[in-house]
């Protein structure tokens, strides 16, 4: 298993196994920009593969403010139900610490709707809570809180 910046032939595993709620053509068209951030920016959609499968994916960015670059947020986190609980998100995350690290940040960010698994799994891999929202997701006739959370990035 491997961690690695997303490729062009990820799309078909990547809306299988990750986002399966999106068709194969929205899958696809997120992986060019990706790659422009890669090459030209300052994020990294990173995905953990084994045998040609995409089995996970985040996306790390930095924040374009100029009061919060030394901060990074990690979004489009998920990793495909059978390979939950396994390790990958670990994997995941430390990659994404580290390509923070690279860019010079000490603020690594991400959120959840609160209540679910991810919020659990966000606080075992050493984020803490710093806001909660009330009732701040709606989806059909459930209310999440949104849950933001945080870790310090500890100098390479
Ligand atoms: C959220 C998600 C990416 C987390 O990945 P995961 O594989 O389920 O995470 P894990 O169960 O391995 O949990 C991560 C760590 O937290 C720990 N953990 C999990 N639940 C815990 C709990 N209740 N208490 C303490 N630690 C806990 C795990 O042991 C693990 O630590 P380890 O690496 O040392 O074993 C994944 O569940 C997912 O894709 N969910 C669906 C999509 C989604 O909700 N994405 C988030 C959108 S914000």
């Amino acid at each position: 298993m491997i961690i690695r910046p997303v490729r062009e032939e990820d799309a078909a595993s990547l809306q299988q196994n990750c986002f399966s709620a999106n068709t194969f053509e929205q899958t696809a068209a997120m992986i060019p920009p990706a790659i422009d951030g890669l090459e030209h920016g300052e994020s990294a959609m990173l995905v953990a593969e084994e045998n040609g499968d995409v089995l996970g994916t985040c996306t790390v960015e930095r924040l374009a403010h100029r009061m919060c670059r030394h901060r990074a947020d990690i979004v489009g986190f998920v990793i495909t139900p059978a390979a939950q609980g396994t390790g990958l998100a670990r994997k995941l995350v430390d990659a994404a610490n580290q390509r923070a690290r690279d860019w010079g940040c000490s603020i690594l960010e991400i959120s959840c709707r609160g209540g679910t698994h991810a919020e659990d799994a966000y606080r075992g891999l050493g984020f803490r809570v710093w806001g909660r929202l009330p009732e701040g997701y709606r989806d059909r006739d459930q209310t999440f809180d949104e849950v933001l959370l945080w870790k310090p990035i500890s100098p390479g």
